[in-house]
């Protein structure tokens, strides 16, 4: 196996075997890649990106576009104010309060207790989160969250100044045998391999070329689901790849019900894709959500206001959407003076809609910005799948439970890809049992993109009913099996089979709760439960699966 090192251009070459394959390149994937080196083991990135140039714009992973920040209890933080003394207990109180009664305390106390660790050794690797005059890192409010503890970079270029951090520290790995990262660039994964029931590696595509890399495990760390949906705040490779490998490979999933809609995603009539994000940062620091007319959106809703959880925000704009007729809310930000300082990403996205911040008047609509379950993952991030691991917003670790609070999800990711390295590294002495050859897919149900998420725009959305849901599954249901045979294809295929495991939950729960909003059901039943599904003969099954055997 050749040991191209990490750099402008270089790519994984004729690599066929590895120590751990990570497969995307956000902060769960990058996290762990180099903290797997660290401990000696080779590591190849399969990332559906270009190769990563500091000069280059942006990368397509949903990291990169992350503005609010990093949810963190920081030790010996000096105090301004009653409002502002935190603690690892009042974190998980909101963490518990957002996630609708599915979030899991036993899970999610030693995911934020790791928060502070894990961000440092993200400072050290070089992320400079924004301080004040006295070097003090500086923290925000967003929804859900009784103090300020969100830090940030580069006012709301958070994830860029992470993905960058991430990147050079890569780059500054030593090359060695056994000791890099290399990097399949513009590349995807198509397939799990499992042999005897263990993990044995990856099949890939790339440059029409279809490839694999042997190795004891596999960390998926592949991102979201947002381009279920025509319009949404996620990178363009957020098209559900690893859910759908995970399915296929046996692994299970949950609480795919739970599809976070974010309150405020610019407004811009018709067009499809990625949309701007208006951080709910902007509302931490004093911008207020009205109607056409001037009104409060949230008066009377709940006690935090704009600043109460995602998803009553979401569902806030969504009725004063209705009640007024108008096609979207505002962002009123006249209380923001320095807003483009503060929020320079967000002001150049206005700016290209043609949107002067100066108006103080951003119009806003929900949109669709997180998946909070995922692929089932204990507390080490293995899955149901021996040696295939996940991380990040495509695993389902039981901390968003119904409701993702704002901000966790870059420190799940970090600490989660942490622990999933751990795993990797006492996995290194697994050998595959033989050398599996190149397999390209079979036929598998592909829905024209369009199609599909139209259909789930129209009936899956912030709000579903039993009709509705029942006219997505026969859409869904009719899509022609083909052999996708380019990456285009072969995310068209993880589409069509995550939206059918996403209809089959939502289907399933009939209540409301969380970021699942059931028109024909809308109560609330007493005690919560996680509903799992698998793949079984190429039917989405609900599994009743109880945990995972490791
Ligand atoms: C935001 O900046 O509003 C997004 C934060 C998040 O989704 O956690």
């Amino acid at each position: 196996m050749s040991t191209s090192t990490y750099g402008p251009g270089a790519d994984a070459g004729d690599a066929d075997r590895a120590d751990l394959v990570v497969v995307g390149a956000g902060i769960a994937g990058l996290t762990a890649a180099l903290c797997a080196a660290q401990s000696g083991l080779s590591v190849v990135v399969v990332n559906k990106g270009p190769s990563w140039r500091p000069d280059r714009g942006e990368q397509p992973t949903s990291t990169f576009y992350a503005q609010g920040g990093v949810a963190v209890v920081m030790p010996d933080v000096r105090s301004t104010g009653p409002d502002d003394v935190d603690s690892i207990d009042l974190h998980l109180a909101d963490t518990l309060a957002a996630g609708g009664g599915l979030t899991d305390p036993v899970a999610s106390r030693p995911i934020l207790a790791d928060g502070w660790s894990s961000v440092s050794a993200l400072i050290a690797w070089g992320a400079d989160f924004d301080r004040d005059a006295d070097g003090e890192l500086l923290r925000t409010r967003e929804g859900g969250h009784s103090v300020r503890r969100i830090i940030h970079a580069g006012g709301d270029a958070t994830g860029a100044a992470i993905q960058r951090a991430l990147h050079n520290a890569v780059a500054q790995r030593e090359a060695g045998p056994g000791r890099c990262i290399r990097f399949l660039d513009d590349a995807i994964v198509t397939g799990i391999r499992v042999d005897d029931g263990r993990v044995a590696g990856v099949s890939y595509l790339r440059n029409a070329r279809w490839g694999v890399v042997d190795a004891p495990t596999v960390l998926l760390a592949t991102g979201g689901a947002g381009h279920l949906y025509a319009a949404t705040t996620n990178p363009s490779g957020a098209t559900c790849d690893g859910i759908a490998l995970a399915l296929r490979a046996g692994a299970h999933v949950a609480d795919l019900e739970f599809i976070q809609f974010h309150p405020t995603m610019l407004y811009t009539p018709g067009a499809r894709g990625r949309r701007t994000l208006i951080s709910e940062a902007v509302r931490g620091e004093g911008g207020r959500l009205v109607d056409v007319h001037g009104r409060s959106v949230t008066d009377g809703v709940h006690p935090m206001g704009d600043l109460a959880p995602r998803d009553v925000v979401a569902n806030a704009v969504e009725t004063a959407i209705e009640l007024t007729g108008h096609p979207c809310v505002y962002l009123d930000i006249s209380g923001l003076p320095d807003f483009e300082r503060r929020f320079p990403t967000v002001s150049a996205g206005i700016r290209a809609a043609g949107i002067d911040p100066a108006d103080n008047r951003i119009p806003v609509v929900p949109g669709a910005h997180y998946l909070c379950g995922g692929v089932v993952t204990d507390d080490e991030a293995r899955t149901a799948v021996d040696g295939l691991l996940a991380a990040g917003e495509v695993a389902r670790t039981g901390l968003h439970g119904a409701n993702r609070l704002a901000s966790n999800s870059l420190l799940e990711g970090l600490v989660m890809g942490r622990r999933a390295a751990a795993v990797a590294v006492g996995r290194r002495h697994l050998r595959p049992t033989r050398p599996v050859p190149v397999t390209t897919p079979g036929p598998a149900p592909i829905l024209d993109r369009d199609l599909l998420q139209d259909t789930m725009s129209r009936r899956v959305a912030l709000r579903r009913s039993a009709d509705g849901l029942a006219a997505a599954a026969a859409t869904i249901a009719s899509a022609p099996r083909r052999i996708p045979a380019t990456v285009r294809e072969v995310e068209d295929a993880a589409l069509t089979l995550t939206a059918s495991a996403v209809v089959a939950a939502a289907t399933a729960r009939t209540e409301s709760r969380g970021a699942h909003v059931r028109t024909d059901c809308p109560l609330t039943a007493e005690v919560g439960e996680s509903h799992t599904f698998r793949l079984v003969d190429g039917e989405i099954r609900e599994s009743g699966f109880a945990g995972i055997a490791v």
